[in-house]
């Protein structure tokens, strides 16, 4: 192919790339499948990789993050991010429509809107172009998180149609709930803490200081507010239905009212509804729809004059507590949950919440038979926030923390500088051992299909596992006698094993199930030893110097191998021809040791060819680049080096070096 079909096919995918997004995470509505955008992805990934020469900042490969970390930088706002005032009070939303009536003097509307509940973020657009994105921080200044927010899929980098040179848009960044609750599913699933709510976790993802972290969190975007001097409109919701052209994720969840009956009718439906819509709300947000009336009604020091927020109460549930039951997970740390006499909440019937931990209960000075405040905030289990004291019975019981585990008997410990309490017996306690194996066998980790909970359960049950190990001498004889199993699925199960043992090595070592080694420390630690004999061996200084290993991990992976029953299971996995170490190929990726390096090769070379010079760089973590400029990091000069690279090199200062140079550097 010629340079210029290669550059239209690169043009024409990102194109239809940026459609697919488009229609999947703006419109929810694609048109091909996972499988169909995927491989167009991934040509896209392979033609840039060969030409980067035609690198685009915003070509949707790019929305993966960068491992580099960053410090952000502090960006004064155009117009300052003002809050707006609160009220939980129908009476001051009243209050607020007179008053504009009364400085207007003349007709006026006023949009509803849904007050989502995330982290408000500012983008700016250039010629149709996302060149920024700001957090509000103090309201006059905030983060630049410009590479964070390019991971967010329903933000067009490019917009399209007649958008005005230069403008902001304003929004919400959020978690959907059942993406915030899955992502906390696989948290627990690898023995990570689950987040608290979506809300926090939006906030605190776009502070990640790596954005491929961020591109892996499930975030979202509405946009709610465009301003701009040569805005298309006067109108605000005509400048909302406009920026939804341009290929923004307007909500359609507004009304323009013209009475304060429509507003009353527009909140009281949504303090309701708003249980059944997928994402969380706090409350509903008037604004002045005219431009210039807003002008004209200007600001008070904090606040616009123009809009108000009424916030939701948080609806509460009072109810009994019944008893507490202690859950031991696969990690052994045991939660405490409350048993309720059923109660009406939030549009659900809430018979549990959870009690945390051991201070959290002592904290609420928790009695059996207390009559109790649940509330459903943004956490997917209700919590109980008060006790009616004056209700409680003088000769109620305090709740105690149990002393020892309730599915094993064995004594609890409680880690110095932890909330929660543990049960230190991993190797026998039905919960631990079968949620190792739900762990070991999932998609992620060994990927054995055909196994579920329930079957782990049965196997469990009729003593035909007891540890990861056992997998690998199932027999389908021994299978099919088992309920609900029949011949066919017996076979299919044990043919997954056996396929198993081709999982690599890195998956292998996140399959195991050590505490706080998920997918990403498996595989810095896989890449960084090579192989489990030299893991095993390793000291804790020596697992601290690999990159992102802290202590708490290094102490997780020296405790995981110093107990004997998981080095005998590690020996009966190898004997069952698991992998172990790394192939050659994996050996031949293993670093990272030009991880985040922009280099400019010229000439040719001794050693390798110009490809096999450039197939290096990205092997190991760096990345290609066809012309110099300041944020080259090396420039590696071959023979018959081009003058005017050499010489820009020179004069912009950047490092010259040669094939050896490169060579040692990756060796390093
Ligand atoms: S308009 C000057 N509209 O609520 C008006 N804000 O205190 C700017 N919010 O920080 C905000 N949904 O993060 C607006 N539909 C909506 C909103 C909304 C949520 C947040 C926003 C802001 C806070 C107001």
């Amino acid at each position: 192919m010629s340079n210029t079909d290669i550059a239209h096919e690169i043009e024409q995918l990102r194109e239809e790339l940026n459609l697919h997004n488009y229609r999947y995470y703006v419109l929810n509505s694609p048109v091909i499948s996972d499988y169909e955008y995927d491989q167009m992805m991934d040509r896209l990934i392979k033609l840039e990789s060969e030409h980067p020469e035609f690198f685009d900042p915003d070509s949707p490969t790019q929305r993966v993050g960068s491992d580099i970390n960053v410090e952000f930088k502090q960006v004064k706002h155009k117009y300052p991010m003002l809050s707006l005032g609160n009220t939980y009070n129908e009476g001051e939303i009243t209050d607020f429509y007179k008053r504009i009536a009364k400085a207007l003097n003349e007709p006026f509307e006023i949009v509803c809107e849904l007050k989502y509940d995330g982290a408000s973020i500012s983008l700016t657009y250039e010629n149709g172009r996302l060149v920024r994105g700001v957090t509000r921080g103090d309201g006059t200044r905030g983060d630049d998180v410009t590479a964070n927010i390019k991971t967010i899929k329903s933000i067009p980098l490019r917009i399209k149609g007649d958008y005005p040179a230069e403008f902001e848009i304003r929004g919400e960044v959020y978690i959907p709930r059942d993406k915030f609750e899955e992502m906390n599913r696989e948290r627990i699933e690898i023995g990570e803490e689950p987040f608290s709510n979506p809300r926090n976790t939006a906030a605190g993802s776009l502070k990640l200081q790596n954005s491929r972290q961020v591109a892996q969190r499930p975030l979202d975007c509405f946009l709610y507010y465009v301003l701009g001097e040569d805005l298309p409109s006067h109108k605000h919701v005509e400048n909302l239905e406009k920026a939804r052209s341009w290929g923004f994720k307007i909500p359609k969840e507004y009304k323009v009212c013209n009475s304060l009956d429509e507003i009353f009718g527009f909140i009281h439906h949504w303090d309701t509804a708003r249980h059944d819509l997928p994402y969380d709300i706090d409350g509903i947000v008037l604004k002045v729809n005219d431009l210039n009336q807003q002008k004209r009604l200007g600001f008070t020091a904090k606040n616009p004059r123009w809009a108000i927020s009424y916030k939701f109460k948080a609806e509460q549930g009072y109810t009994k507590l019944l008893s507490v039951s202690f859950q031991v997970g696969r990690t052994g740390a045991v939660t405490p949950v409350a048993n309720l006499e059923p109660v009406q909440l939030a549009g659900t019937i809430v018979k549990r919440a959870s009690l945390h931990n051991a201070d959290f209960i002592q904290s609420l000075d928790l009695h059996l038979g207390d009559m109790v405040y649940v509330e459903k905030g943004g956490e997917i289990i209700p919590k109980i926030v008060e006790v009616d004291v004056e209700a409680r019975k003088p000769d109620s019981e305090p709740v105690r923390f149990i002393t020892h585990c309730p599915e094993c008997g064995t004594e609890l410990v409680r880690p110095e500088g932890e909330a929660a309490h543990y049960c230190p017996n991993s190797a026998t306690c039905p919960p631990q051992v079968k949620g190792r194996i739900e762990h070991f066998i999932s998609r992620k980790a060994m990927n054995i299909d055909g196994l579920g909970a329930e079957t782990i359960d049965l196997l469990y049950n009729v003593n035909l596992i007891k540890d990861i190990s056992d997998l690998y001498s199932l027999h389908p004889m021994q299978l099919t006698p088992l309920e609900r199993l029949g011949d066919k699925s017996a076979r299919n199960i044990i043919r997954s094993i056996e396929e198993s043992k081709n999982v690599p090595f890195p998956r292998v070592l996140f399959a195991l199930g050590i505490r706080y080694v998920g997918e990403t420390v498996a595989k810095k630690l896989a890449m960084a030893f090579k192989s489990i004999d030299r893991l095993m061996s390793a000291s804790k200084e020596e697992l601290m110097e690999v990159d992102e290993i802290g202590e708490r991990i290094a102490e997780s992976v020296i405790d995981y191998f110093a107990d004997e029953k998981n080095r005998e299971i590690i020996e009966k996995l190898k004997k069952a021809g698991l992998k172990f170490e790394l192939s050659e190929e994996e050996m031949q990726t293993a670093s990272d040791a030009l991880a985040g390096k922009s280099i400019v090769i010229s000439g040719t070379f001794a050693k390798h060819s110009r490809d096999e010079i450039k197939k290096l760089i990205e092997m190991h973590g760096g990345k290609n680049v066809s012309s110099i400029s300041s944020k080259t990091d090396y420039l590696v000069a071959g023979d018959k080096i081009g003058p005017a690279k050499l010489a820009k090199a020179e004069k912009l200062g950047i490092p010259i070096i040669s094939e050896d140079d490169l060579l040692n550097l990756i060796e390093q």
